[in-house]
């Protein structure tokens, strides 16, 4: 029986009640589906650092290499000035751990919590996969004559060919794989970023001669943004930088319902990944057992297919849908109808008997 060490990181603010639904999910769904795992706690987050001064310990990176997956729940703390806890985990631990890859699904699952007036479940259902590792979030960058009035700021978005090609082969694998248009878009902005967007042009063209059966397309970003709410069902994959798929995976994230279900993968084909809702750690709800769990159920549904646990993740992904569908009133904190808790609940009590999931994807 496979044994999967799992680090869990629950973070700040509702990172951990999120997480704990989580937990409660992955105990059920490894007795329905065979598996045994290990999970190890991290307390790295806000708290820790106003309590100890130190954002992430020394050995934190090399010690979270010896896990199968992470699973995390939010960063972010009110009292900590922004930017030192996103940085110095969030980041930090994509970087170091090489997650280049920042998977993030976009799927509608009940037309009543989508806030465009026409559209249905299947014109929502699209991936962007995200680069993880460079960009703008690189960091590069350099203050000139700083604090006077002829102050520049300058702020460099640093693509290498490895990176960008890395990037595009995972996406161009994943349409083969899992595109149900076999649609690869690049979203971009060839007409002003001449530098670093011929490089991404230049390359998704030269990869793109490898899979003849994938359809090849181009969109600026800002008419991606514009095509998210106009036409979404023309998307099935998207690959973007950083920076651009940082901003239209919020969208994303709306157009399906809200952060409440929107889930996402830091990932490392080759090493440890590590997965988290994409929505922050709502200082304002937390410690009211109100915020949606879903994200945080969907996330740990991509970390168990990342692992190979096919079967596992697909019952987690139908379950949370019909829950969606037949019992939540929203997908908001406070109005789901049902607390955190109950929904984490709910969850476990709708996976199906492991024989009946695969003849019955929802
Ligand atoms: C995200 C977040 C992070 C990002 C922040 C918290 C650094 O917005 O995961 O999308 O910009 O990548
Ligand atoms: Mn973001």
């Amino acid at each position: 029986m496979k044994n999967y060490k799992i680090a869990v990181i629950p973070g700040d603010g509702t990172g951990t009640e999120v997480i704990n639904e989580g937990l409660k999910v992955l105990e059920a769904v490894a007795k329905k589906c065979a598996f045994k795992y290990e999970t190890v706690t991290y307390d790295f987050g806000g708290d820790r650092y106003l309590r100890t001064k130190e954002v992430l310990p020394e050995s934190a990176v090399d010690e979270l290499k010896t896990f199968d997956t992470i699973y995390l729940g939010a960063i972010g703390h009110p009292d900590v000035k922004p930017g030192i806890l996103e940085k110095g985990i969030l980041l930090k631990l994509r970087f170091d751990l090489d997650q280049y890859i920042n998977l993030r699904p976009v799927q509608l699952y009940d037309e009543r919590f989508c806030p465009l007036k026409t559209k249905k479940p299947e014109d929502i259902d699209f991936v962007v996969v995200r680069e993880n590792s460079e960009g703008l979030y690189k960091g590069m960058g350099e203050f000139k004559d700083k604090g006077t009035p002829n102050e520049i700021a300058t702020q460099i978005s640093h693509n290498t060919r490895k990176g960008v090609e890395r990037c595009i082969r995972y996406a161009f694998e994943y349409t083969k794989k899992f595109g149900k248009k076999k649609r690869l878009t690049l979203c971009g902005k060839i007409n002003v970023l001449t530098y670093a967007w011929d490089l991404w042009e230049r390359t998704y063209y030269e990869v793109a001669k490898e899979y003849p059966e994938i359809e090849t397309d181009y969109a600026h970003v800002d008419a991606t943004t514009m095509w998210f709410v106009k036409n979404p069902e023309w998307f099935d994959v998207i690959v973007t930088d950083n920076m651009f798929g940082d901003i239209i995976t919020d969208l994303g994230a709306m157009i399906q319902g809200g952060m409440g279900l929107a889930a996402g993968g830091n990932i490392n084909p080759q090493g440890v990944s590590m997965f988290e809702p994409i929505g922050g750690s709502a200082p304002k709800y937390t410690g009211k057992n109100i915020i949606n769990p879903l994200a945080a159920i969907c996330s740990l549904a991509m970390l168990l297919q990342e692992l190979g646990e096919e079967k596992a993740a697909t019952m987690i992904e139908n379950s949370a849908k019909t829950v969606v569908k037949t019992k939540l009133k929203s997908l908001a904190a406070g109005k789901m109808g049902y607390s955190t808790s109950e929904v984490g609940d709910l969850v476990v009590e709708n996976l199906q008997p492991i024989n009946e999931v695969l003849d019955a994807k929802i």
